[in-house]
């Protein structure tokens, strides 16, 4: 995974516009890593999370009140949030019955959240500490494209 922060603080630093940076981002996370199915970023404005760029099937969650689902709920916390099991969350917003599990991370810039990063997998109880010591590598690194 080392390599792949490498990866991403190269696409971080490319000339090209900051959506098309974390369109590649996603795109990078989800041909890499078998578990990550749907890769995205929500992006803070005002009480609610509004879809950025992501790499998946299309969702119809494209705006989401802070504590509402899991997205919602680790906006709130200000901490990543992670759920192996989605049939065991009350307050989640399901995209697709293929979706077994979730891990959201949040972004922050200065201290306030502005973003987060979301990922859907197929796979139950897939999330190590690895991924989400990666996930909020990639996390800062993003930062700088919010
Ligand atoms: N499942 C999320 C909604 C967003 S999708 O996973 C892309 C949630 O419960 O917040």
């Amino acid at each position: 995974m080392e390599n792949l922060l490498d990866r991403v603080r190269e696409i971080a630093s490319r000339p090209s516009s900051k959506n098309e940076k974390l369109s590649e981002i996603c795109t990078l996370l989800r041909c890499k890593i078998p578990h990550y199915d749907w890769v995205g970023f929500y992006i803070v404005k005002g009480n609610e999370l509004v879809l950025g760029p992501f790499d998946g099937e299309p969702t119809e969650h494209v705006k989401i009140h802070f504590g509402e689902g899991i997205c919602g709920q680790a906006a709130e916390r200000k901490e990543t949030f992670i759920v192996q099991d989605v049939s065991k969350e009350t307050n989640y917003l399901s995209c697709s019955l293929k979706v077994k599990s979730e891990i959201v991370v949040p972004i922050f810039k200065d201290g306030k959240i502005v973003g987060e990063l979301d990922i859907d997998s197929h796979t139950l109880s897939p999330f190590k500490s690895e991924d989400k010591e990666f996930l909020e590598n990639v996390c800062s690194i993003a930062s700088s494209l919010f």
